[in-house]
């Protein structure tokens, strides 16, 4: 697709939205999202695997030969389809492998996660604590779904590990927008992009959006990420509600999983009464259940995804 199609895009879905301030704000958002776009190159190697994944009757042995020319990106799939998520005990030892055991669905979405989470493998900082944040939503949002709506754990994982790269891409493109605020208020949920929309005109749930479907990651994901702060807007959507419910709930509950028990009992309490968690049908009793595998596929994602093994 060609980016400028994709800005396009933005203008008019921003103006299809329209505010006082519309079209300020998609003239600064195409703005970023070209700058963005000079910054980061999703990698080439993935987006043909993806293509090809897309395709009911791929064969294996070309997706398998296009992964062979980055083997950058072939150990770090081989290394997610070998994680607790994915292999359930039985590891693979050749990507073919993966495939098979995986399934073509299972394994874009392990291409495009650990193609994007690449892109980021130096990150410090309020940004490594963003990039933690996304790995570990991913697990959590796939934890609940495995457990509560199994036909959504495949595209559960994705949508959470890119929820918020759009913070890192701000960050990336040398923004001193975090830089002047209070870090625990940044990693606290649904309070970031409110700032972001007053100071830059958008946030980063519409730039990741835009730069995701420029970068062709499978439908619906960009939608999703793009709206993961609009509840009401993504409520109204088949198929995307109930995903975007489920991020959002993983969102929430992320960064409580490492308070300490009274806190984490009294936060279900009063979150299974909310809006996200009544669209689902998930109660209190249900994230009581899943929170030790909660805990554990954090932990789990943390290693995949954090110190640095995103260079791997
Ligand atoms: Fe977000
Ligand atoms: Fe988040």
């Amino acid at each position: 697709m060609q980016f400028s199609k994709s800005v396009e895009r933005v203008i008019a879905f921003t103006v299809e939205n329209a505010s006082t301030t519309a079209e300020r704000a998609a003239q600064s958002l195409a703005a970023k999202l070209v700058q963005v776009e000079g910054l980061k190159t999703f990698p080439v190697v993935a987006q043909k695997t993806m293509a090809i994944l897309s395709d009911p009757d791929f064969e294996i042995a070309e997706v398998s030969r296009i992964v062979s020319e980055d083997p950058a990106l072939g150990a770090r799939v081989m290394r997610v389809a070998n994680s607790a998520f994915y292999s359930r005990g039985m590891k693979v030892a050749s990507f073919e492998q993966a495939v098979v055991r995986l399934g073509r669905i299972a394994v874009r979405e392990v291409v495009a996660g650990a193609a994007t989470m690449g892109l980021f493998p130096d990150s410090t900082g309020i940004g490594k604590a963003f990039r933690d944040h996304c790995a570990a939503t991913a697990s959590v949002a796939k934890t609940l779904a495995r457990d509560l709506a199994p036909a959504l754990e495949d595209g559960a994982f994705l949508t959470g590990l890119l929820h918020d790269i759009g913070k890192l891409l701000i960050l990336s493109a040398g923004d001193p927008l975090y830089g002047r605020q209070d870090a625990a208020m940044l990693l606290t949920p649904d309070r970031t992009h409110l700032i972001e929309l007053d100071e830059l005109g958008f946030d980063h749930a519409a730039l990741a959006g835009q730069i995701l479907w420029h970068w062709q990651i499978p439908d619906p994901v960009p939608q999703i990420v793009a709206w993961h702060h609009q509840p009401a807007l993504a409520y109204t959507e088949p198929v995307v509600d109930v995903v975007t419910a489920f991020l959002r709930i993983a969102d929430h509950v992320e960064p409580m999983l490492a308070a300490n028990e009274e806190h984490a009992l009294s936060f279900i309490d009063l979150f299974a009464a909310g809006p996200d968690c009544r669209f689902t049908g998930v109660s209190a009793d249900d994230l009581r259940r899943a929170w030790p595998q909660m805990i554990a596929a954090r932990d789990e994602s943390l290693s995949l995804f954090g110190e640095n093994v995103a260079r791997a």
